[in-house]
Parts: structure tokens; C-alpha cells; sequence
């Protein structure tokens, strides 16, 4: 097949849902002929490549730590390149009306007639703009290509402690917050393919 670029794939994950996604981009990619460099942050230096698809869980609004070091570190390096975000979470609810760059946000979260959350501050904090307001601060100056939110995994019996008393109280005050894996491969799929030009 007749190579079409090279991409790199950076990604962090605690519990293998944004890895799994991740992988879903690296073959879908690859079946498109595009050539790809896969490895999860602070493994590597950033390789020379056209386009990087970065991806992260969120945890409480933001993007893991590790994450946040790579992007930090990287950001001059990134402005040459086509930067394409995506995460997993379990829930975020589109307000972001006019951007510059397409915002996908998975449509396992677009439940209709959701029961209302007892607290404001969940819902505020819990909004595509929200999430992109801190993860944009980290490379500033940089448009990404696309952005992609994926519904996740959440398995609070994995969970060590503290994050298990956090996501169980996320749970109480937003019920659409629950334990599963809602990772649909064929979503992620087809959000690569609405999105590479070549
Ligand atoms: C400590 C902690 C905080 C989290 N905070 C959020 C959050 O703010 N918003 C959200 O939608 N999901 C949140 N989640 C859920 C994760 O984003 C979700 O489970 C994700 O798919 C996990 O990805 P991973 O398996 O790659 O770690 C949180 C999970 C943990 C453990």
C-alpha cells in the first residue's frame, strides 16, 4: 500500500480505556496506509511526524498529570504539526456552539430526558468547554485539528481509595455516571475517519 505520512499516537491511561482507544486509532490509521509511532507519554521524546493524536482520561475536569508534563514540555514542537485531541470520561454534555475546530463528544452521552443532577457545580464542571478551557491552556497558541470525547470505563472496584470515594460521590450527585465499559470502537473509528484529509 502506498504510505500516506506518518502519525504519531501519544497517549496516558490509568484503567485501559483511553489505551484501548488509542490502539482502535493506531490500526485505523494504519489501514489507511498512514504510518504510525505509538507510546504512552513520558516513554519517548516526541518523533518526527505530520499529525499526533493525543489522548488522555479526564480526571476532575482535567487531563492526567503525565499528560500534562508531555503537552507542557512539547507545546513549541507542537505548532508545525496537526494535533488531534481525544479522551475518554463518563460524562460531558456539549455547550460549545462556535469553535474554530470540530468538538466531537460521543453520543452515548446525549441521553434524552437525563435526570437532573441535585448539584449546579456538577454540571458545570462537567461540559466539553469546562474540560478544553484547561487542556488548551496547557499549548497555547495551538488550534488542534479535531477534539474527541469518548465515553469510557469506569470500574470502581478497580479503584484504588481515594479515587474510589471520588467517582462513588460523582456517582451519587450525577447518575450518568456509571460503571461500564461504554468504549465503542466503531465511534472512535469513524471520528479518525471523518478527520484525516490527506
Ligand atoms: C479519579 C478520577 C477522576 C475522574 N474524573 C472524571 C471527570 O472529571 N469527568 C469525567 O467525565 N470522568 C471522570 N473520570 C472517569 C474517567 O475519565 C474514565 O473512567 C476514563 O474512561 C478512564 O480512562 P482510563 O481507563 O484510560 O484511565 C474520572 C475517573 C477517576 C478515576
Amino acid at each position: 500500500m502506498e504510505k500516506r505520512g506518518k502519525a504519531a499516537i501519544v497517549y496516558d491511561s490509568g484503567y485501559g480505556a483511553t489505551a484501548s482507544a488509542a490502539k482502535t486509532i493506531s490500526s485505523t490509521l494504519t489501514g489507511l496506509g498512514i504510518d504510525v509511532i505509538f507510546f504512552q507519554a513520558g516513554q519517548r521524546d516526541l518523533p518526527e511526524c505530520d499529525r499526533i493524536f493525543i489522548g488522555s482520561p479526564i480526571r476532575l475536569g482535567r487531563c492526567t498529570p503525565e499528560m500534562k508534563s508531555f503537552l507542557i514540555h512539547h507545546s513549541d514542537k507542537l505548532v508545525d504539526k496537526k494535533v488531534f485531541l481525544f479522551f475518554t470520561c463518563m460524562n460531558v454534555s456539549s455547550d460549545i456552539t462556535h469553535c474554530d475546530f470540530p468538538v466531537f463528544a460521543d453520543p452515548q452521552f446525549r441521553e434524552p430526558n437525563k435526570p437532573k443532577t441535585r448539584s449546579g457545580l456538577m454540571e458545570a464542571t462537567h461540559t466539553t468547554s469546562y474540560y478544553l478551557k484547561h487542556l488548551l491552556k496547557l499549548i497555547p497558541g495551538i488550534a488542534p485539528a479535531a477534539v474527541a470525547f469518548f465515553k469510557g470505563r469506569l470500574d470502581t472496584d478497580q479503584l484504588p481509595p481515594l479515587y474510589r470515594f471520588i467517582m462513588r460521590i460523582a456517582m451519587l450527585t450525577m447518575p450518568e455516571i456509571q460503571n461500564g465499559d461504554f468504549l465503542k470502537h466503531e465511534t472512535v473509528e469513524s471520528w479518525v475517519h471523518a478527520h484525516i484529509d490527506f
